[in-house]
């Protein structure tokens, strides 16, 4: 039993008095201390999926239409919302892209970490001040001792971003979901507190699932890779095998946008066109309209997600069908 278990995850989003499905199909297992990945372009469902899994969907336009959430052995859809919120912060904890949607400008770092750690530890203030000083230090914020009566305004991008680790870390979570945590942070700090996030994972067994857009950074630090593309998986493997055998032209075209550093690029390769809209209807590959390898069934039947090998599933009518050295395949 895999500690994260999702099978058949849907979220759809009430528009107009119907619901849009906007993630659909979804499965994958996180086992302690790996790492898996979620990638695709902006839009295609990553943070739905992640917000689903947190249980952060009520209260909106976003419902979970169907599928099922294991977590340590527990049905997660079947427990109360009380129940719930108690796992969220002490079990399963999510780190979000801008660090200020949820660290508070009002109040000093350190109050907020205590006030994680003593609403889910019996922890006296002393106590929870001396961890919260412990986190500090081991998310490598320089003078801790001083630095916890600081406000979020007084630290670097990069700094907040390491307090938002602390705090997720605080209870020392079994899974933790970082959401573009680096996206907003420059290559050099990205480096870092990526590096960091590792560290952690080896020291405390903590899985962790890491969404980004950015296929270079999951291949230096995931164990299994998920390719999502408008609301859906298009492609997973273990990350060796994924990047062995990319077999989906939307991967290939991921692959194909990483800028090579040392390098004068004038233009990223990007894939042409767009993520499709949720309401744009589209009865064959949602990837067909972008896809250079496109043929005349793409556009009329939806192409299910078969085994290629092993654990190595692609969602496409022409898996690796295609000329060698074509045009998406990427040296990059
Ligand atoms: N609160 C919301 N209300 C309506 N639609 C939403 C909302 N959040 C996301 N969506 C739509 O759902 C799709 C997936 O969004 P999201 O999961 O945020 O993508 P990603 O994280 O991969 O960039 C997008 O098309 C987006 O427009
Ligand atoms: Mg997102």
């Amino acid at each position: 039993m895999a500690l994260l278990e999702v099978r058949d995850l849907e979220v759809g989003v009430a528009i107009g008095g119907k619901v849009l499905p906007v993630v659909q199909g979804i499965s994958f297992d996180v086992e302690e201390n790996q790492t898996l990945g979620i990638v695709g372009e902006s839009g295609c469902g990553k943070s739905l999926t992640s917000l689903a899994i947190m249980g952060l969907l009520e209260g909106s336009m976003l419902r979970l239409t169907g599928g099922s959430i294991s977590f340590n052995g527990q049905d997660l859809l079947a427990l109360s919302p009380r129940a719930r919120r108690a796992i969220m912060g002490d079990q399963m904890a999510m780190i979000f892209q801008e660090p200020m949607t949820s660290l508070n400008p009002v109040y000093r770092i350190g109050d907020q970490i205590i006030e994680s750690l003593r609403q889910h530890r019996s922890m006296s203030q002393r106590q929870a001040r001396a961890r919260a000083i412990e986190l500090l230090d081991l998310v490598r914020i320089p003078d801790p001792e001083r630095r916890v009566d600081s406000y979020p305004h007084q630290l670097s991008g990069g700094q907040r971003q390491r307090v938002m680790i602390a705090m997720a870390l605080a209870c020392g979570p079994k899974l933790l979901i970082a959401d573009e945590p680096t996206t907003a942070l420059d290559v050099t700090v990205q480096k870092e507190v990526l590096d960091l996030m590792l560290d952690l994972q080896k020291r405390t067994g903590t899985a962790i699932i890491l969404i980004s857009h950015d296929l270079g950074v999951i291949s230096e630090t995931c164990d299994k890779v998920v390719v999502m593309y408008r609301g859906k998986i298009v492609e997973s493997a273990k990350t060796a095998t994924l990047f062995s055998n990319m077999s989906h032209p939307y991967t290939q075209g991921l692959l194909a946008s990483i800028p090579v550093v040392d390098h004068d690029v004038e233009w990223l390769n990007a894939i042409p066109g767009r993520v499709p809209l949720i309401d744009e209807v589209l009865p064959g590959c949602a990837f067909h309209p972008r896809c250079s390898f496109a043929q005349a069934s793409c556009a009329t039947s939806p192409p299910s997600a078969d085994y290629v090998s092993d654990d190595h599933l692609v969602r496409c009518h022409f898996p690796n069908d295609r000329p060698s050295g074509g045009e998406a395949g990427g040296d990059a």
